[in-house]
């Protein structure tokens, strides 16, 4: 959440910094776009500082009627947490020498104000501003003497790029679990909180380390632990080009990226695979760690907790091993019922989810062994799980996950087939069998995409109602729960998932005339039960979108549109239903003239509890 970005640099023409702030935080709006500021600095340090409520773009606009001629700045689009989204409350925050951007929430801001004496020097609303009169009240001409005093004094998180107005050209960084990357070139040394704001700039980077002060300067980029010892960051390289970080020609971000889905599955899949069955000894996780634990425990928020609910359906049905699946902001307050003997999965695209990470954070403090699927290469949650599986999605832009999704589920297919294997519930035939089946799913959301006529009906349907419900018993209904959320966050239609089976007791009471259902039937031995569940709506006047295999006898009275999966195996049918529920919620945001890419009050990288 917010999304920060710094430059300093020798970069040549007519407003070199501006351009490379405002191109970035282009790029990174996706993480918070309530309203965007760039702070820039003169030579000699004088400080020109825009700010505006609203999109990048606002930003932008002002910024040209005056540019400004700097080589050193800094920048940032907030999602706003501390204070309403005004011009006033956007960053960069100044007070006397020290101008900052921060991405995360400083806890102790109230502390710090009375402590202080602050309140007078204040003119926004946000926890931000009260770490630059700290910073501005401790700093005595040495920048890291001032950082090290902040750190022991501010609680919660924060990656700070920060400018002092006494050293031009120079950008201070230090980070507590929110992210930070850096790299330096030719042309001068760029951080942002991630990399789709780099890219442009070359292949090379690092995950600046956590208890460490970093400055950038034209020339290069220094880092020191807090004891003032030099720190060599890891040097990585991005896997992915600037074509898949922009949007290739689609009109938007998800309909790119539900495109890319049948890759991003053979990519995650293929390379795991030996004799055609999954391995994971290249990736250091032993054998042991599947055919020894007890239980499962799933941890993760919003979309990929829905996986892990689709994870745990499968697990059970062909492990016969217990799972439960936990809402991360849930668990870390619980009392966890863990230990040595339970593996602790947590999953998340970005890596970075803060109740995530806290959970993952309380699995390791109750001694259970921890395995991360994570799409973000060297993210926190990657680097502090004890064991990581990569989904490989590439960046996943838009707000509303749907690639992640699916590579998130072929992981945990992987993982079901190998617990399968070692504890003898296949031999290896079924598992190649499974494996295949797995692999061909791919193809078949490749012909679900294509084939989208029917979705295009249920939109018309779907757009015109203010609710919508989403049905399924067992496996079906772990993918309506995603189909539902999708649906919500980017068409604003209230929609809800129930279990069809629990519908009349309760529920029920709110089916009228034309309220439509989504019901998923693709699971043969609940078949007639959720068609009978369906024939109750339809009875009260609902208007039936029913999801079914290919070849499914149905009575045609009992649905408005049909909408057939290519898929045989029940087991599979999840990622042809993944795409037909994407394309719905997709279509329907577009038809209705909504940000299909940013819908309201969210942001992709949820770093805040
Ligand atoms: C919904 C969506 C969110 C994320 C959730 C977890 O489309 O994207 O529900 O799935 O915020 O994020 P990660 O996976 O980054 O931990």
């Amino acid at each position: 959440m917010c999304g920060i970005i710094g430059y300093s640099g020798s970069y040549s023409g007519s407003f070199c910094a501006q351009k490379i702030l405002l191109d970035g935080l282009e790029q990174l709006e996706y993480r918070g776009y309530d309203s965007a500021g760039v702070a820039l600095q003169g030579e000699n340090g004088e400080l020109f500082l825009r700010k505006k409520a609203g999109r990048v773009s606002v930003l932008r606009e002002a910024c040209e009627v005056a540019p400004v001629n700097a080589r050193c700045g800094i920048g940032h689009t907030r999602w706003a947490t501390h204070g309403g989204v005004n011009d006033v409350n956007a960053h960069p925050h100044s007070c006397g020498r020290v101008t900052l951007i921060h991405n995360g929430i400083i806890e102790n801001y109230h502390e710090i104000i009375a402590a202080f004496g602050f309140a007078g020097r204040l003119h926004s609303e946000t926890d931000t501003e009260v770490a630059a009169c700290l910073l501005d009240y401790l700093y005595q001409g040495d920048p890291f003497d001032a950082l090290r005093q902040a750190v022991d004094i501010l609680t919660g998180s924060y990656a700070f790029c920060i400018l002092f107005a006494d050293q031009p050209g120079k950008i201070f960084c230090i980070r507590n679990v929110s992210p930070l990357v850096a790299a330096h070139n030719e042309s001068g040394s760029f951080v942002a909180s991630d990399l789709t704001a780099l890219i442009a700039y070359g292949k090379s980077y690092f995950v600046v380390p956590e208890e460490t002060v970093m400055t950038l300067s034209a020339e290069g980029i220094s880092i020191c632990d807090l004891s003032g010892k030099t720190v060599q960051p890891e040097i990585l390289t991005v896997d992915w080009d600037v074509e898949s970080a922009q949007k290739g020609g689609y009109p938007h971000y998800m309909i790119k990226e539900i495109n890319e889905q049948p890759e991003a599955l053979q990519n995650t899949v293929r390379p795991r695979l030996r004799n055609d069955l999954p391995d994971f000894s290249e990736e250091g996780i032993p054998d042991a760690l599947l055919s020894c634990c007890e239980n499962i425990t799933i941890i993760a928020c919003g979309t990929a907790m829905y996986a892990g609910m689709v994870g745990k359906a499968l697990m059970e049905q062909t492990v016969k091993i217990p799972v439960s699946v936990h809402i991360a902001s849930e668990f870390r307050y619980d009392t966890p019922l863990i230990d040595s003997r339970t593996l602790t999965i947590v999953i998340s695209q970005s890596g970075e989810t803060i109740d995530t990470l806290a959970a993952l954070r309380l699995a390791k403090d109750c001694g259970s062994p921890t395995l991360a699927i994570v799409n973000v290469k060297g993210s926190t949650i990657a680097r502090e799980s004890d064991y990581v599986l990569y989904t490989h999605a590439g960046p996943e832009i838009a707000v509303a996950s749907t690639k992640a999704y699916t590579v998130q589920l072929a992981v945990l297919y992987l993982l079901t087939c190998r617990l399968a294997l070692l504890r003898g519930c296949f031999s290896q035939e079924q598992g190649q069998e499974f494996i295949s089946a797995l692999l061909s799913s791919s193809e078949a959301m490749e012909q679900m995409i294509r084939q989208d006529q029917m979705i295009r009906e249920a939109v018309k349907m779907v757009k015109r109602s203010d609710h919508a419900f989403f049905i399924g018993r067992g496996l079906d209904y772990a993918f309506s729960l995603e189909g539902a959320l999708k649906l919500k966050e980017i068409s604003y239609i209230h929609a809800e998932a129930y279990a069809a089976g629990e519908l009349k007791h309760g529920t029920i009471a709110l089916i009228e005339e034309k309220m439509p259902v989504i019901a998923l039937a693709t699971q043969e031995k609940i078949f007639a039960k959720t068609i009978s569940n369906v024939r109750e709506v339809r009875a009260r006047g609902a208007a039936v979108i029913l999801i079914v295999k290919e070849g499914a006898q149905v009575d045609p009275d009992v649905y408005d549109i049909r909408i057939d999966l290519p898929v045989r195996k029940d087991e599979f049918a999840v990622f042809p239903a993944a795409a037909s529920l994407q394309l719905l919620a997709y279509y329907t945001s577009d038809a209705k003239g909504l940000n299909v890419d940013k819908p309201r009050n969210l942001a992709k990288s949820v770093t805040v509890e």
